[in-house]
């Protein structure tokens, strides 16, 4: 008896909570909104969306999704003490079963989440990996999210409540996006694709990325210090390096592919005309990117893929093959 509900319990462990379709967005923590807001849009190119003006917050998109990114500023009422970089990052769901088999079967396993929160367009629930970064599980629960999501936002949050409602087993992410094009801007990405954390405890968060978010391990390189894990439809969503002397444990930077090169490469060009703050420039056989620094030093890579991704970094300049995966 004893050992068939040993058995019972490692088996529910061992089992994904949630299955994500891939990185829905990323969320920081900003100095400036104004500034930021302007930077995401002028530069990145990423259209506006919504403002939510009583937490000092923006969100801005280009057709996928109601936010690529959202900031919320550090001196805000919900915000005060926080220190500017990553907030989190948002994974996306299939649809509500989803969320709440997910949830199911994390409490069933004793999880706890640091926050569940009804959003109106997605019911979402938050909780950290090992080392502390903040990961957002949600599914959308409108397909015309943008009826809701214009202008100023001032509903505040509240909770969500899992097993109140029949879930909707519909997907409620837009199935044919518009990909819109921010005219003007230095850049012009399709879409997040990807999130780069530096980790002291890599293994176990690896583990965590794996077992608990629910990630599939894509890659791992053969000195065992990266891996790269993705969603059922992502490619590179999160890349996991191990922290050493020569890169320290951080948020190292986001990902944003381009439509094509030949416009990347214009859009290369003028970022070095208009000198804004270039990090890093890859031209290797497997990508062409162009890394920059957001106005509180975040890093942001532009990138278009040539090859498929070199299996092992080994050998290559580290400074630089971090942006390859
Ligand atoms: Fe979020």
């Amino acid at each position: 008896m004893i050992s068939s509900v040993i058995e019972k319990k490692a088996a529910t462990t061992e089992a994904r909570y949630f299955r994500p379709r891939r990185i829905g967005h990323a969320n920081i923590y900003v100095s400036d909104l104004d500034r930021s807001m302007a930077f995401y849009k002028n530069v990145v190119g990423l259209r506006e969306a919504y403002r939510r003006p009583p937490i000092k917050a923006g969100f801005l998109n280009n057709g996928n999704t109601h936010h690529d990114i959202g900031m919320v500023e550090v001196n805000g009422p919900a915000s005060r003490g926080m220190i500017v970089g990553l907030f989190h990052i948002g994974w996306e769901l299939e649809n509500q079963v989803d969320l709440l088999r997910g949830y199911q079967r994390a409490t069933a396993d004793g999880f706890r989440f640091d926050m569940m929160h009804d959003h109106d367009i997605s019911y979402s629930v938050y909780f950290r990996d090992p080392v502390g970064t903040l990961n957002e599980i949600y599914a959308d629960t409108k397909k015309r999210w943008w009826r809701d999501r214009t202008g100023e936002v001032n509903a505040p949050n509240i909770d969500w409540t899992p097993n109140t409602a029949t879930p909707d087993p519909e997907p409620n992410y837009e199935l044919n996006p518009k990909i819109v094009r921010v005219e003007g801007a230095v850049f012009h990405p399709v879409k997040i694709t990807g999130c780069c954390l530096v980790v002291d405890q890599f293994e176990a968060t690896v583990a965590f990325y794996r077992d608990k978010v629910g990630l599939a391990l894509a890659g791992r390189g053969d000195s065992s210090d990266d891996a790269v894990l993705r969603g059922a439809v992502g490619t590179g969503d999160l890349s996991l390096f191990r922290a050493k002397t020569s890169r320290p444990a951080q948020f190292h930077h986001l990902n944003f592919v381009c439509a094509d090169e030949a416009d990347l490469e214009a859009s290369i060009a003028r970022a070095k005309k208009e000198r804004l703050t270039i990090e890093a420039e890859v031209d290797a056989p497997s990508r062409r990117a162009l890394v920059v620094r957001d106005p509180d030093g975040n890093r942001i890579n532009f990138y278009v893929d040539r090859a498929p991704t070199p299996r092992s970094l080994s050998g290559l300049n580290e400074k630089t093959a971090i942006y390859l995966v």
